[in-house]
């Protein structure tokens, strides 16, 4: 069904498929075909406007960096003061060491600290620090670390590569304490999500069962392999440092990116000083590593989410919309459910038939899009310090409506609630 709220972005899709393979970049696919943006002009706080001049609030946010809201003016001066200085030198930039010693003060596993570009470049150096560090090969995966090729199971991998990584299921201890077990002193990391995985595979957002993050700790103890924590999408939203912060369980290495830098590219690898000396005894090297304009962007970033209090504003207008969102789901009467931490909350439908699961996403996702609200369906969603309390009402109003559309659409089921996950 195409809509004429989209002619433009269409246009420019079939426009790019000539010059590019399949017309996007990444995964930024048509989330529905011909029924959602495809192409964005400019962003502003918490606002987006796509190539039709449709203006959208954003729980998107470039898929989780913009924490502080897109433009801000705090990161954007930074930036320019920093770009009539240069942006990238063959020698060190201080601001390294600057960004360096605050990632020390704020995450509790940190006491030394490298800079890459990407979040799949930050997970690459802590698989290549452990492996450097414990002379051991295998690793021990549970869910999303990036494409790279020692964590990726797809087309294009080497069998050898892919033989070297296991994953095992988040919660379940003894299926990892088996995977030990059956390896003895071969397993050179675990590497997880502390707060959960399945964020974004429509199901429900898991929580560490009560000692399993200190269970995963003991056994990578007990093995003399290293722990680490991949916080790419949790830092800086979950607590200033980390779900570790918040959970209480240190692990030895720690990748960060998304929100460090409002946007702009940059990542790291934080932790234990006697782990982290591996780096000099292996590669590491990218010409960009030390761009000193996502330094500089990092530096900013850090110093206003401390300054405004961001992660409270987070959880608040995140729990806002977690329970506006079960009232108007009971409302409405179609299972669903309300999941996930309040800076990443999602929506989940609870149909029994899987392709009414389907019909109820096209629907409502369809409709938030069609009224202004920009959500990816699939994902969980980000809130920043640029979603107000208004806008949040407004969201709701709009997706109270999605709700009752999907119900006449598709049907009511058992009402669903709010779940804790
Ligand atoms: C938990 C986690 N790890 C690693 C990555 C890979 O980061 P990037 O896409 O910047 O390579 C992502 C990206 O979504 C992620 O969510």
């Amino acid at each position: 069904m195409e809509s004429r709220r989209y002619v433009q972005s269409q246009r420019e899709l079939e426009r790019a498929q000539r010059v590019v393979p399949g017309g996007v970049q990444s995964s930024r696919r048509p989330w529905i075909e011909g029924a959602s943006p495809v192409f964005i002009h400019r962003g502003n706080g918490c606002r987006v406007w796509d190539v039709d001049g449709n203006v959208y609030v954003d729980y998107t946010l470039g898929l989780g960096p913009i924490i502080l809201g897109y433009a801000d003016p705090a990161v954007t001066a930074a930036v320019n003061q920093q770009l009539t200085r240069g942006t990238l030198f063959t020698l060190n930039s201080v601001l390294q060491t600057q960004l360096a010693e605050e990632l020390v003060r704020l995450v509790p596993c940190a006491e030394t600290v490298l800079f890459f570009k990407t979040g799949s470049d930050a997970t690459t150096a802590a698989v290549r620090i452990a492996r450097t560090c414990t002379g051991r090969e295998l690793v021990l995966r549970c869910g999303y670390h990036g494409w790279h090729d020692w964590c990726f199971l797809g087309n294009g991998v080497p069998a050898a590569v892919r033989a070297a990584t296991l994953p095992f299921a988040y919660n379940d201890l003894r299926a990892l304490e088996q995977l030990f077990e059956e390896r003895p002193g071969q397993v050179a990391a675990v590497i997880l999500m502390p707060g959960g995985e399945a964020m974004h595979a429509g199901d429900l957002v898991l929580r560490p069962a009560p000692g399993f993050l200190e269970g995963v700790r003991g056994l990578c103890d007990r093995n003399g392999a290293v722990l680490v924590f991949d916080e790419i999408r949790s830092g800086f939203r979950m607590a200033l440092g980390g779900s570790q912060e918040r959970f209480g369980v240190t692990p030895d290495l720690t990748t960060l990116s998304k929100a460090l830098a409002n946007g702009f590219p940059l990542s790291a690898v934080v932790g234990r000083r006697e782990v982290m000396e591996a780096a000099e005894r292996t590669l590491l090297s990218s010409t960009f590593n030390g761009d000193a304009l996502g330094l500089a962007a990092g530096l900013a970033t850090l110093g206003e989410i401390q300054r405004r209090a961001v992660v409270a504003h987070l959880w608040l207008v995140g729990e806002s919309l977690l329970e506006g969102l079960s009232t108007a789901i009971a409302a409405a009467g179609v299972p669903a459910e309300a999941v996930g931490y309040p800076p990443m909350p999602m929506l989940v439908f609870r149909y029994p038939d899987p392709d009414q699961n389907r019909e109820a996403t096209r629907v409502f996702y369809t409709e938030v899009l069609a009224h202004g609200i920009m959500v990816q369906p699939g994902h969980h969603w980000f809130v920043s310090a640029a979603h107000t309390p208004e806008d949040i009402t407004h969201t709701l109003t709009v997706m109270g409506d999605a709700l009752e559309e999907v119900a006449r659409a598709v049907g009511t089921g058992a009402a669903g609630g709010r779940a804790s996950g």
